[in-house]
């Protein structure tokens, strides 16, 4: 069943980079803060990582999360399937002095040159179909360094559907599994719109 803000969606015939743009070109951004989320000021709260680390962060949209990052001096790569927010938040950099990569491609496909640091993921597997999510978890393990940072933002909605998908934590147990994450304890949430919120979790990669 579609919810209130979206389409259902076909994994299978799902093709991501037309599917985002259009919502970008439609402004059908309702998910977007305009600034950076309360999410992230949680991350760096409890975050060992210090300014030079490598921060990957994934389906970034309008990212204003990236240059947050950089202005701390983290080294920061935001990754977008869409053109429109990659063109807006690479010029946004520029604007700001700031320096960041911003890529167009798809997550599912992309791979960084070493090892990154830490990972900020904020309404990005919640964007996917479900049956994407084990390869996107082996993306973001992929990715980190042992002992490296994932900050997951599990979006929960309560409702079947989405995008945004509902991000059960018991599923979101078997998906980062023990033998390949380390938990920490819950670190609070995120609250959205119509009674969504993130349920905030610091995962280290083992
Ligand atoms: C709900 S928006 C969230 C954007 C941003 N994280 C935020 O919190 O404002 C989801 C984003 O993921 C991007 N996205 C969806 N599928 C993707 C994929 N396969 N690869 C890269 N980006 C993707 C979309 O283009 C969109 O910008």
């Amino acid at each position: 069943m579609p919810n209130s803000e979206n389409v259902p969606v076909a994994s299978e015939t799902f093709d991501a980079e037309a599917d985002w743009e259009a919502r970008y070109q439609a402004g059908s951004t309702r998910w977007d803060r305009g600034q950076p989320s309360p999410s992230l000021e949680r991350w760096l709260e409890l975050t060992a990582l210090t300014p030079g680390a490598h921060i990957v962060v994934p389906g970034c949209g309008f990212g204003h999360e990236v240059p947050a990052l950089a202005a701390r001096g983290f080294r920061v790569t935001g990754l977008d399937v869409a053109p429109t927010p990659v063109v807006r938040l690479r010029h946004e950099l520029e604007q700001a002095g700031l320096q960041a990569d911003v890529v167009q491609t798809d997550m599912l496909a992309w791979q960084p040159d070493a090892p990154v640091d830490g990972i900020y993921e904020q309404t990005s597997l919640c964007a996917l179909p479900p049956g994407q999510w084990p390869a996107y978890e082996r993306q973001l393990h992929a990715w980190l360094r042992p002992g490296g940072e994932l900050f997951a933002c599990f979006m929960q909605t309560g409702r079947e559907g989405g995008p945004p998908f509902h991000c059960a934590l018991p599923d979101m147990r078997e998906l980062f599994a023990a033998g390949r994450w380390d938990w920490n304890d819950d670190a609070g949430r995120t609250d959205h719109t119509n009674g969504k919120y993130e349920a905030l979790y610091l995962l280290i990669r083992r």
